[in-house]
Parts: C-alpha cells; structure tokens; sequence
C-alpha cells in the first residue's frame, strides 16, 4: 500500500500542526514535515478528531500525563510533579462525574462561577471549592478562562470548553467519558497500592487477583455494577473504529463472514454490520457479556471461551484482546483463530487491532502512552503491549505464514494476518 499519512497535533490552547509524510509501494517512509496550523480547534468534529488521532493525544495529555508542564521543563521538581499528578486524572474525573462539560454544552456559553454551582446544585459552603476545582481543570487545558457580560454589563468570568471537555461530552457519539471513569474506578486503581508488594513475592497470582481474589473477568461477572462501566468503556473507545472502518474499507471488502472474538457487547461488529451490510457479523465473548444483547439480519451474538473454539468465519477480528494475555495464552487463541478461517487462499485472515510498541518511529508521548498501557496490563492481567518482533513471534509460533501492519494511527495499528 503507498500513501500519505497526516497526523495534527493539537496543544491544549487548541493550537494545532500539521504534520504529513508520505511512503511508497516498497513501504519507505519519508520524514514528517510539519506545518503549524493558525487557528483554534475548539469546534473539531469526531471525524477529525480520529483523523488526527485528537482522541488518543488527548488522553495523553489529560489522563496519562504524558507530558510535563512548563515547570518541570523549566527545571521545576519533576518529582513533586509526578507524585501528585494522579490530581489532574482525579479532577477531571470529578469534573465528568459532576457533569461539568454537558452542563456548559447544554447551556450553549460559558459559564459563571454563581450559574456553575447553581446547575450543578453545589451546597453553597461549596463554591470557593468548585473555583478551585475549575482553576487547576482550566491550568490542565480542560476548560477555558473567558470574560462574559454580566447583568449590569460589567465583565465576568466564566468557563468555557477546550478540545479536550469536548471529547468527553456525553451525547457526542465517540465520547470518552466512560473510559475515563472505569479507568479511575477504585476497582483498577486499588490494585496499584499492593504492586510493590507483588513484585517483591513469587506469586503467580496478577496484582488484580491479589487485590480482589478473582481475575479481571470474572470480577466483571460478579460485579455487574462494575461489568457494565468497564464494557461501555470499551465500547466508547470502539465508537471510533467507524472511522477505521470507513477508510480502511479494504480491509473488509472481499469478506462474506467475520467474528469480532471478544467483541464485547458488538460495538464494533455493528458499525462493520452495518457498513457491509453483505458480511454476517458475529460478536463472540463470554455468555454473560454477549447476552440479551440486539440482533440483526446480519448480527448475531455467541456466548463462549475463546481458548475452546470460535465460530468459523473468512475473519476473525481481535480488538485490544492478546495484549490481555501471555505470549503463551496469545498463540492458544491464534490458533483457534487459525481453525476457525474458512475462506481459502488469501481472503482468510486474522485481523487485529492493538498497539505496536515503536520507540524509534513514534512521538515520545505516544511511546509514553504505550508504556502506560503496558503497565497497566501487568497489574491487570498477565498481558503486555508488543513490539513488532515479539508480534511476529506469536504469528509464526501460532502457525501463520505472514503478516502485514495495515495502518498504525495514534496508539493503535492494524495487522493483517494470513494462514
Ligand atoms: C479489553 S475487552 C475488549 C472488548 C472489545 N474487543 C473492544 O475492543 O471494545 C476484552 C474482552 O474479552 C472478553 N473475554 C475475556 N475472556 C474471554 C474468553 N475466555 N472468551 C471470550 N471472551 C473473553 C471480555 O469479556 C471483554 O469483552
């Protein structure tokens, strides 16, 4: 495949570059050149922010602190920084929580201090806290300072949205407001508070299981309160693969079946439903998450454990699964992926959607995101992220002959491979 890759950076004043390459059919790359962009990017729609990959730099900026403040550039105390930037995660999840960004949607302009707390029904003991609270969101870029008129005409002040409140408005499609709250859910944060303990003991028990006596899915079988923030989270995140869908339509084109293995509730297998209305699309996981879940002419739902078997289809689809599992639980799925490949020659294939870790060729927050997901697999589960040798390693030890990444954007890559 030869093309052109754009990629804009936006900072969190809204201030955005363009950054674009090109490569060629033999697949070599030219460097990015950049163009900076004049201009605010407050109104991006959801198609531009997959575009960019707005999303996924956003949750560097807000969620994983990917990146340090002036301060710290500056020759600040990194240290002090980063032990209580978990503040910033925890004020915006205080923040979509208390609704903040919807109420200031909803009411089509900023808002005052006095409206705020009067929308969001703060006890008034309360407001000198929510100006604080909305001091440091605005500091972190994620709502904006501005100066309104009041009644009698003098200026007051008021906040406004950024890119980044947007992106988790609740009636925007691809909001990401539930990954942000089941991300921050005592359930995966307590585990961390026992992660040097669990490295110090021989266990073979995850920090997760230590923590909560069962592992992460069945937890979510248990715990439907739970089950249910951690599904719509992954859901939200697969709102965004209907852009992937639209333009990488190749992928798909040519297939008459498809299983989405671990589709969760069938985000992602709707959207393919409904973008090939000819492929009959079949969502497979667990029983408990799979059922009672709508079905249409072409998408069903089947309730079962991927390290059995999978229902026969010209491809399966594996989204942000393997990194959940060991290299060794990886292959065991790979191959009942393998058995599972009905069409023959070259349209059977495997097609999965995960990170590839790239120090060299990726931005050092994107590296950094990664890492970040890598850590957070080992305290979760027994899973990591990959580089493409140790993917390569999985396809070959799982018995395919090849493979191909498709496309990499923001965080994750498309990889294509073949029996
Ligand atoms: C990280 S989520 C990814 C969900 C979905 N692919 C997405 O990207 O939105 C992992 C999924 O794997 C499912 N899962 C875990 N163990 C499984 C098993 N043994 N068989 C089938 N599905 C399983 C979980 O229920 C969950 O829906």
């Amino acid at each position: 495949m030869h093309g052109v890759q754009v990629v804009i950076v936006v900072d969190k004043r809204g201030q955005g570059t363009y950054l674009h390459r090109h490569w060629s059919e033999a697949g070599e790359q030219s460097d990015f050149a950049a163009v900076p962009i004049r201009g605010d990017f407050a109104a991006f729609s959801p198609r531009f922010a997959h575009g960019v990959n707005l999303s996924d730099f956003l949750r560097i900026m807000q969620l994983m602190h990917a990146t340090y403040p002036p301060r710290v550039a500056h020759g600040g105390n990194l240290l002090d920084f980063v032990e209580i930037s978990y503040i910033d995660s925890m004020s915006l999840n205080t923040a979509i929580q208390l609704g903040i960004p919807d109420v200031i949607h909803n009411h089509g302009q900023p808002l005052t201090l006095p409206q705020l707390v009067s929308e969001l029904h703060i006890h008034p003991n309360k407001t000198s806290c929510v100006h604080r609270l909305m001091r440091l969101l605005v500091q972190s870029g994620f709502f904006a300072k501005t100066k309104v008129h009041g009644n009698e005409n003098e200026e007051e002040e008021a906040y406004g949205l950024t890119p980044s409140s947007r992106l988790v408005l609740k009636d925007n499609v691809t909001s990401l407001s539930p990954f942000v709250v089941a991300m921050l859910d005592p359930v995966l944060v307590s585990p961390w508070h026992v992660f040097g303990d669990w490295l110090r003991g021989s266990t073979e028990l995850t920090t997760f299981e230590k923590t909560h006596g069962m592992d992460i899915w069945n937890y979510c079988k248990q715990n439907p309160g739970y089950g249910g923030i951690f599904n719509e989270a992954m859901a939200s995140d697969s709102q965004l693969m209907r852009f992937t869908v639209e333009d990488y339509k190749p992928i798909f084109e040519g297939l008459g079946s498809l299983v989405d293995v671990g589709g969760g509730t069938g985000t992602v297998a709707r959207i393919i439903s409904e973008a090939f209305p000819h492929i009959e699309c079949t969502v497979f996981d667990l029983p408990h998450v799979v059922a009672n879940q709508p079905e249409s002419t072409n998408l069903k739902y089947v309730g079962g454990d991927m390290f059995h078997s999978l229902p026969s289809a010209d491809a399966l689809l594996i989204k942000w699964i393997l990194h959940d599992w060991s290299d060794e639980e990886c292959v065991n799925i790979l191959k009942r992926c393998k058995e599972a490949i009905t069409s023959e020659g070259k349209e059977g294939k495997v097609i999965i959607i995960d990170m590839v870790i790239n120090e060299e060729k990726d931005e050092d927050d994107v590296t950094k995101t990664k890492l970040f997901f890598d850590m957070l697999m080992m305290v979760m589960t027994n899973g990591k992220e990959r580089n493409k040798k140790e993917w390569e390693k999985l396809f070959l030890e799982a018995g395919f002959s090849h493979y191909k990444i498709v496309v990499s954007y923001g965080m994750k890559s498309v990889i294509e491979v073949y029996p």
